[in-house]
């Protein structure tokens, strides 16, 4: 089978393509490169000894994309391509907006002219808002989202749906992240975000090799037992193996007969969708929450090495805790997270340490 990995050349979409190609599926990568770098490509190649076809094309620019599945034959498309700036998103709607929507609706319909109809969407924990249960099932139902970013993933998880409520033929793949972390063990990927980072962990290696002073802690007075923020950190190379499983099960499913009734009657994010059919909501996390101090320290243990750090006031639209109830996918997908956090920590430093300036040193 060949997969079109949208957004592939990013942090997510790069240990993708190398499971995707450990696992035998031909592998046709778009990326614009608006935050990514050509290199990660080739050290997935360099990572997997098997070759992928890259195609830098916009996801709007239509007759680039036409082009794409003219020249090459897709059997589905895993989704990545999107902007993720949470905080830019308040200053720069209409371009989180236009980039995140209108790409994905050019996606689908060119899509559509070609006849492909299994899409694997990159959605986020974040569609759960401040959370009304916690350990968060796929059942709990959507909260008030905080950004314009998050707010595109909500709006996307509903237009995805929408497409398969009007055709059952598709097979649509809702893959709600937590906290990805972590580069594969290689030290040759991993995560190399444009300018001060704006996650915990990228900032905190970062600060490990000396780039920047200390980390700011944002907030100590939460309910929680350090009164830090908990989350769900989850290895980034457990969520790509997440990818395969769940394309594995999309691409092996039919949908059911009345699927197109059950969508209708029920409202994506107040139900457990795996009712319908075509559409399927999973969520990647290891079901387990870590604070900051708890990542703190297992950074520190796992590298022999000091943090310094200092409190700071509470970041706006920040929630006390998220952590995922893990068990559909493991259930259904037969997909477990495997690494700890101080795999993770191991492995982020190990990027960072080798890469101090990521692709471009
Ligand atoms: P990333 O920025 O590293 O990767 C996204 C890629 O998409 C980049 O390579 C970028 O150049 C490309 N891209 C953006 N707009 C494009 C367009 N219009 N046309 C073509 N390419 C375009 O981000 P990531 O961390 O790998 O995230 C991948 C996906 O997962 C995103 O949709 C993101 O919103 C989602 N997600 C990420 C996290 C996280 O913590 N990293 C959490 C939840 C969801
Ligand atoms: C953030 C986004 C979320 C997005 C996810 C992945 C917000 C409010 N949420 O999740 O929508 O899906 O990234 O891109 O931006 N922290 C510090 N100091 C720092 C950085 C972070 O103390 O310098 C704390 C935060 O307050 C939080 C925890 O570390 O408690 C994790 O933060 P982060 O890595 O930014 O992820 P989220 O906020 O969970």
């Amino acid at each position: 089978m060949r997969i079109l990995v949208t957004g592939g050349a990013g942090y997510i979409g790069s240990h993708t393509c190398v499971e995707l190609l450990g696992a035998g599926y031909r592998v046709v990568v778009v990326d614009n490169l608006a935050n990514s770098n050509e290199e990660s490509l080739r050290r997935v190649q360099e990572i997997t000894g098997k070759g992928l076809t890259f195609v830098k094309a916009d996801l709007l620019d239509r007759a680039a994309l036409d082009a794409l599945f003219y020249e090459h034959p897709i059997d589905a498309v895993i989704h990545f391509a999107g902007l993720k700036a949470v905080g830019e998103s308040v200053y720069k709607p209409l371009e989180y907006y236009h980039n995140n929507i209108t790409g994905t609706l050019a996606l689908c319909d060119v899509m559509r002219s070609h006849g492909v109809k299994s899409i694997v969407f990159s959605s986020s924990a974040t569609v759960y808002g401040d959370p009304a249960q916690i350990p968060i099932t796929e059942g709990c139902p959507k909260g008030e989202i905080m950004s314009p970013y998050g707010r595109t993933k909500g709006m996307l998880e509903q237009i995805l749906t929408d497409l398969h409520t009007a055709d059952p033929g598709w097979q649509v793949m809702l893959l709600r992240y937590f906290n990805p972390i972590g580069a594969h063990i290689s030290g040759r990927i991993g995560e190399d975000p444009k300018g001060i980072p704006n996650n915990l962990v990228p900032y905190v290696s970062q600060v490990a090799v000396g780039k920047l002073e200390k980390l700011g802690i944002f907030g100590h007075d939460y309910p929680t037992p350090d009164g830090t923020c908990i989350r769900d950190y989850i290895h980034v190379v457990d969520l790509a193996v997440g990818h395969v499983k769940a394309l594995g099960k999309m691409m092996g499913a039919v949908p059911k007969a009345g699927a197109v009734a059950d969508s209708i009657k029920g409202g994506i994010g107040t139900s457990d969708r795996d009712a319908v059919g075509g559409v399927w909501v999973y969520n990647l996390g290891t079901g387990v929450g870590y604070s900051v101090l708890d990542v703190i320290h297992a950074y520190e243990t796992a590298n022999n090495i000091k943090i310094p750090y200092e409190f700071k006031p509470r970041r706006a639209g920040d929630v006390p805790v998220c952590y995922s109830d893990a068990t559909k996918a493991r259930d259904e997908l037969g997909w477990v997270a495997t690494h700890t956090l101080e795999d993770m920590c191991r492995d982020s430093y190990r990027w960072q340490s080798a890469n101090p300036r990521g692709y471009e040193g």
